[in-house]
């Protein structure tokens, strides 16, 4: 099959969450299993040409929105075989930031990913890729999250009218309900379509615009990171408003739990830790990455349970649970490193961990930024891994580390509770620690387990961190998943 990825994030090249790093594997996946396969991102002023070998493909075309035409050429690098193309222009390249800057997200987000949708739309038509020939029509558009969602909707208002991609389908994978792609109504008119998709049954949403309820509607076939997840946006409770919507196209929607990519994510080769380990020598690597880190960070070298966490600091995760209880991980001994940041909405989070630091110097380190070395090595130092999430599409935090033999302490949600299987008092058998309700004293109790079981069952611990190790968390079980997707949306246009 021929797939263009469409997405805002594109790891190694752009990142700001799980997005990044699951439209980066997703695509060598599936080029691994034969498919010819091409992302469309941004080209934003943060990603470096040189270092990542981008060349120009000298292809220029504009597209049009409601506020005239947008000249862009494309930009390709080449990784795993997958040709990743860019899409090279001011409102991007412009600007260091993804979607916003200190002073908040930037205020034409709108029209800069519906440029980034229309130029996705022309990639298989203009851009010379296999032998200098563009990819053609036969393909299947993979859109992800708000920023890609109107792909979807402008094939069936733009395109398919014109009998232009007739049997390309278009599959929509949501990554994160909460952001949803929400703009006053009257901006409908910088999208250039017709008034009749500014209806209930596409783009307006209570007055609004809603990009990514547009794109579930008109999709071919959804997808979204786990099946636990998929089940609960279903729900009034967990549909962020869009349930009922949800609930009309519960046939399309298919949950697939995300995988890791194991190169990147392999404590035997990783780079950023001070000695590699594998399944086997886990215990004396992981207690010499321990040592090293709490040297790094100043902490005392006790032999004292380290908990690490990694993650945006987002009331989505959880960050308030892991506030109120810092003192009560302090009072029983611990170590607790955190690593993370802020929007400047949430930037209360940075300041209060950065005071609880201040006041528990030697039990807290607060690490504010976004560092990928730092984020390998709590994985690898650290004894138990903390993710409280509120809701949890998927996470990838607790993947990794299971991989690296850290045993995840996770709220029962979404992907956490599909990945992390409950230690088993009485049979020896599970990955993790679970707690159900969203609130600090729950997640305390599943800690004070983690905890007793680290000091009095050593022995039971470790194997539960081997079994985390042993884990398949690679992406080939998900990719299999997504092949089928394909398949069935390809079905519907009468295509394959
Ligand atoms: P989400 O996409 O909701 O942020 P995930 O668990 O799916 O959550 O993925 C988060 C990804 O971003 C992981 O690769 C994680 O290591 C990375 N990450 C998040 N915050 C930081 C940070 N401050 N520094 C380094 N990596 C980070
Ligand atoms: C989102 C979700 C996260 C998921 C990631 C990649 O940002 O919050 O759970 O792992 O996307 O799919």
């Amino acid at each position: 099959m021929r797939v263009v990825v469409v997405s805002s994030e594109v790891a190694p090249f752009s990142k700001s969450g799980g997005l990044g790093d699951v439209c980066g594997a997703i695509p060598a996946a599936l080029t691994r299993r034969g498919h010819q396969v091409v992302t469309v991102s941004p080209r934003y002023g943060s990603i470096d040409l040189q270092a990542h070998r981008i060349t120009d493909t000298g292809a220029r075309f504009g597209v049009h929105t409601g506020s005239g035409r947008h000249d862009v050429a494309i930009l390709r690098a080449d990784r795993d075989g997958v040709p990743h193309l860019f899409v090279e222009h001011p409102m991007f390249s412009g600007r260091r930031g993804l979607y916003g800057d200190e002073r908040g997200t930037f205020k034409d987000n709108l029209l800069r990913f519906a440029v980034l949708s229309r130029v996705a739309l022309e990639v298989p038509r203009r851009v010379p890729l296999i032998d200098g020939a563009p990819l053609g029509e036969q393909v299947v558009f993979h859109a992800n999250d708000w920023h890609a969602a109107l792909v979807p909707v402008l094939l069936e208002a733009v395109y398919r009218p014109l009998g232009i991609y007739a049997q390309a389908p278009s599959v929509l994978t949501v990554h994160n309900l909460a952001h949803q792609g929400v703009f006053p109504g009257n901006d409908f008119a910088s999208l250039d379509l017709a008034p009749r998709w500014f209806t209930p049954t596409c783009l307006e949403w209570y007055g609004n615009l809603n990009l990514l309820k547009a794109g579930l509607l008109t999709a071919e076939e959804l997808t979204t990171v786990s099946p636990t997840f998929a089940r609960e946006i279903m729900t009034e409770s967990g549909g962020f408003g869009l349930d009922a919507i949800l609930r009309i196209r519960h046939d399309r929607m298919t949950g697939i739990l995300n995988g890791i990519d194991p190169t990147e994510w392999n404590p035997a080769t990783d780079p950023h830790l001070d000695r590699r380990y594998d399944v086997t020598d886990f215990v004396a690597g992981k207690a010499q990455n321990k040592r090293a880190l709490q040297a790094e960070l100043g902490l005392p070298r006790d032999d004292v349970p380290l908990v690490g966490s990694v993650g945006r600091l987002d009331p989505q995760k959880g960050v308030e649970l892991i506030i109120e209880s810092v003192p009560w991980l302090a009072e029983q001994g611990v170590q607790f490193v955190l690593l993370g940041s802020a929007a400047p909405a949430h930037a209360r989070y940075e300041h209060a961990l950065r005071e609880l630091e201040r006041r528990y110097p030697n039990n807290v380190r607060a690490w504010i930024g976004f560092s990928e070395r730092v984020a390998h090595r709590i994985e690898a130092a650290a004894d138990l891994f903390l993710m409280p999430s509120k809701f949890e599409p998927s996470g990838l935090n607790q993947l990794y580390s299971m991989r690296y033999g850290t045993v995840p302490v996770v709220r029962s949600t979404g992907g956490l509770a599909d990945s992390v299987t409950p230690l088993d008092p009485q049979q020896d058998h599970g990955t993790g620690f679970r707690f159900e309700a969203f609130d600090g004293a729950a997640m305390r109790d599943a800690l004070y387990r983690a905890l007793w079981t680290w000091k009095h069952q050593k022995d039971r611990f470790l194997r539960a961190a081997e079994r985390g190790m042993r884990k398949d968390v690679s992406w080939d079980t998900a990719v299999a998943g997504y092949e089928h997707v394909y398949q069935r949306a390809s079905h519907r246009r009468g295509g394959l």
